[in-house]
């Protein structure tokens, strides 16, 4: 679950923090500092999330809904929907509401929230598969009437899995699924949930940030391969071809990474109508450089070689 979540940091590399540029640059040089403030450049996107809008320090939740939104308004989609898989007591969905609010103000795209739980906590685990040695059924029972008052227009798709998730499509009419947070614990829960990417054309966008909470864990919970989220993933990957979830290669790649970072995966859906579209810098061009200390050559025109 999201509590186990290991604060992640964002502070500048010690070189920096510690010393202030100028000593920095005496003893590495300019190119690795001109480095180093990209890298962190190329983080602020969701380093701003998180500290802007994201009361309850969430940025996996935060990084998801941002990234997903400016793929959607890059797209023209005037709405997604944003799914938390597992709610439990409901602070991880009051947070998405929270962030969803001030992302869809921020880029004018409507977010809608939903939220999928039991209602009752951890169902029993089907095999060794679901960790029973580290979950028992019951745990994270949710107060419901509390947990509705509390929001303001996510909505609640209450029961087992397995019984909700073939219905969604055509009981809610969602807008295309943007971003989906994991946090279901077992291993065939993770399975059901997945289904909802079989969707309809149309019921998702090309690519879908998603964040699953129960593949790093601790000792205890020892996650692998074999067992749990991972293979739930694993499984999808190789039940689909023209359908797969990647791990987010850029993010950790560059330094500073954060537990959460290898915990994010993009559904990439290669046949979406959508997935083609280009959505990148409109201007990308590589001249090539004069050699220092030399004019360019004037050019010479009305002669044939
Ligand atoms: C760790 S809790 C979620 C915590 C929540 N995301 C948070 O950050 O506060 C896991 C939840 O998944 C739900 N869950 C697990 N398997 C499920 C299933 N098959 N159908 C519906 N809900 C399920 C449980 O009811 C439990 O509340």
């Amino acid at each position: 679950m999201t509590g186990k979540l290991r604060r992640p940091s964002f502070r500048l590399p010690p070189i920096i923090s510690a010393s202030g540029p100028g000593i920095a640059q005496a003893s590495l040089g300019l190119a690795p500092i001109g480095r180093a403030i990209q890298q962190l450049a190329s983080k602020s996107r969701y380093r701003a999330a998180n500290h802007v809008e994201d009361p309850d320090h969430r940025p996996h939740y935060a990084y998801c809904v941002q990234q997903s939104a400016r793929l959607a308004k890059r797209l023209g989609y005037p709405r997604i929907s944003v799914i938390e898989f597992g709610v439990a007591g409901g602070q991880g969905l009051i947070t998405l509401e929270h962030l969803c609010s001030a992302i869809s103000r921020r880029l004018g795209i409507e977010i809608e929230v939903y939220g999928f739980d039991t209602g009752t906590g951890l169902p029993e685990p089907k095999d060794y598969r679901d960790l029973p040695y580290h979950w028992r059924p019951g745990f994270y029972a949710m107060d419901i009437p509390a947990l509705r008052a509390r929001l303001s227009y996510a909505q609640l798709v209450l029961g087992n899995l397995s019984d909700t998730a073939g219905a969604f499509f055509a009981e809610f009419s969602p807008a295309p699924i943007g971003a989906a947070i994991f946090d279901l614990d077992f291993y065939s829960s993770t399975v059901d949930a997945l289904k909802l990417f079989e969707g309809p054309r149309g019921s998702r966008l090309p690519r879908v940030f998603c964040y699953f909470d129960d593949i790093i864990g601790g000792d205890i919970e020892l996650y692998n391969d074999f067992t749990g989220e991972r293979l739930a993933i694993a499984e999808f990957n190789a039940g689909h071809e023209r359908i797969k979830l990647s791990p987010a290669y850029h993010l950790i790649a560059v330094p500073p990474v954060a537990e959460w970072h290898h915990q994010i995966y993009i559904l990439h859906d290669f046949q979406h109508p959508d997935y083609g579209t280009f959505v990148s810098d409109p201007d990308q061009q590589l001249p090539l450089r004069h050699r220092p200390g030399r004019r360019p050559r004037p050019e010479i025109s009305g002669r044939t070689p």
